[in-house]
């Protein structure tokens, strides 16, 4: 096999295993593409203080209708709640994928496409569609489905950004609204955190994130712009008390924080993506990484710090912008406790045991390895963990799968 053909296909696994969720939430950002040109740092400004820019940048197959300055109309000058806006925003964001050359691919009928205010659930009948219409001499035009009379349609400008088949961005000639989205929207009930937290599962924890001033007006003070909390259930609480009592002050609030991410993730987004997750830890204690990877397998989400590996037990909230899940383990920092992938390791352990089998000369392999281990039974050094650790078979160590995957996809090109 080709040396060149082996190192670029482990140049690929390795890019491929380096996204991160955040990289997936980033590598998009709609306020960054918008933000280069200063002529729409009004629409910029309030899809940020909509939030609406978050659910974007996590959205795939879309379309953002963007409106300059001097276009905005109505839209500035405080005549809208937040939520109002926000429905009229939505009505900016289509559920699909346009960019120049398709829009002037259009055939001449309407076509009516999907927005982010259809998704809602406010919009009546078809209220949230936006149909885009090709004109002849090429002038394409936007208008609200379900609109009046009085509604004028608007038009396409041109192309800002777009990035095949996954997002685009074009500029818009006005605002597109109806009475329906300009409808008063109840403001948000206010969030009772620590009332969330301990309905149900997190009892314990609630407890632990209140006697904690400084963790608790962290998470107090992101819960209303963008928080997803991984609580462990109370017997995982129970359980790991021991150790969380030998902690510093300053490693308690760090650990409770490595438990809470500046960011809404939800359920669906967890089961789609996978990667590293930055904790709230990680933004407030300096130059230390306090993350984990997050994975999903059949509808299950797992979080593994390399010394625990903690699974989604229940959702207690998932709503924009607050989510909150119940875990299965306390999440164990490798900076504070013993990583298991530095278990894994290949240790050069003297061969003194009495009952180690002499293994055959020549078919002893990497690959068999492991299955002769099993045959001995448990190792007794993991006594320090509790019996569910045990529980949850020890998973491949991220570099056997990557070596397994490199493997794999060689041997599939070499085909
Ligand atoms: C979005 O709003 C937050 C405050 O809510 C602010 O800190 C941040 O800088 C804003 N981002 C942009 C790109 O305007
Ligand atoms: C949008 O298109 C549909 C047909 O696709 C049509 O029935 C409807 O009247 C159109 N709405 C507007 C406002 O043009
Ligand atoms: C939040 O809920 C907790 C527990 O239900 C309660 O003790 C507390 O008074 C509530 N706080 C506010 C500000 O309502
Ligand atoms: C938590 O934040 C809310 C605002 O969302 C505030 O009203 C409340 O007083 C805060 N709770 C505490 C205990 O600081
Ligand atoms: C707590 O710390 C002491 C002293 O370092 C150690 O002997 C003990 O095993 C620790 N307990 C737990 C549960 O980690």
């Amino acid at each position: 096999m080709d040396l060149r053909r082996l190192l670029a296909v482990a140049a690929l696994v390795v890019a491929v295993c380096a996204a991160t969720l955040t990289a997936a939430v980033e590598g998009f950002d709609i306020l960054q593409i918008l933000g280069k040109h200063d002529e729409f740092s009004q629409f910029c400004k309030l899809l940020n203080e909509t939030h609406l820019a978050g659910d974007i940048n996590r959205d795939r197959t879309i379309t953002v209708l963007a409106v300059a300055n001097g276009d905005m109309g109505h839209l500035t000058g405080g005549h809208y709640s937040l939520g109002t806006l926000r429905h009229i925003l939505e009505l900016h964001v289509v559920a699909d994928y346009y960019d120049d050359k398709k829009l002037k691919q259009l055939s001449h009928a309407a076509t009516a496409a999907s927005t982010l205010f259809q998704r809602s659930g406010f919009a009546p009948g078809m209220a949230g569609y936006v149909n885009i219409t090709q004109h002849r001499g090429g002038k394409v035009s936007f208008i609200v489905d379900d609109a009046a009379d009085t509604v004028k349609p608007v038009t396409y400008v041109k192309q800002i950004e777009s990035h095949r088949y996954d997002y685009s961005v074009l500029q818009v000639s006005g605002v597109l609204s109806s009475p329906e989205a300009e409808a008063p929207v109840a403001p948000p009930a206010p969030v009772n955190l620590t009332d969330i937290l301990s309905k149900k599962y997190c009892k314990s924890f609630a407890g632990l994130l209140a006697a904690d001033a400084k963790v608790f007006d962290t998470l107090n003070g992101t819960k209303d712009t963008a928080l997803t909390v991984f609580c462990p259930v109370d017997a995982a609480v129970a359980a790991f008390m021991p150790k969380f009592k030998n902690l510093t002050a300053k490693a308690k609030t760090a650990i409770l924080l490595y438990h809470a991410v500046p960011d809404y993730y939800s359920m669906q987004f967890l089961k789609s993506n996978k990667g590293k997750v930055t904790t709230l830890a990680t933004t407030s204690v300096a130059k230390k990484d306090y993350t984990y990877e997050a994975e999903s397998k059949e509808d299950t989400v797992t979080l593994d710090t390399t010394v625990v590996t903690s699974t989604i037990q229940a959702t207690v909230r998932d709503d924009d912008p607050l989510a909150v899940y119940a875990v299965s383990k306390f999440l164990q920092p490798k900076e504070l406790f013993k990583s298991k992938t530095a278990d894994l390791a290949p240790a050069p352990a003297p061969e003194a045991g009495p009952k180690k089998k002499k293994k055959k000369p020549s078919s002893a392999s990497a690959a068999s390895a492991p299955s002769d281990e099993s045959a001995d039974g448990p190792s007794a050094d993991d006594s320090s963990d509790d019996a569910a650790d045990k529980a949850a078979a020890a998973p491949l160590s991220l570099f056997a799968r990557w070596v397994t995957m490199t493997v794999a996809l060689a041997i599939a090109l070499a085909a």
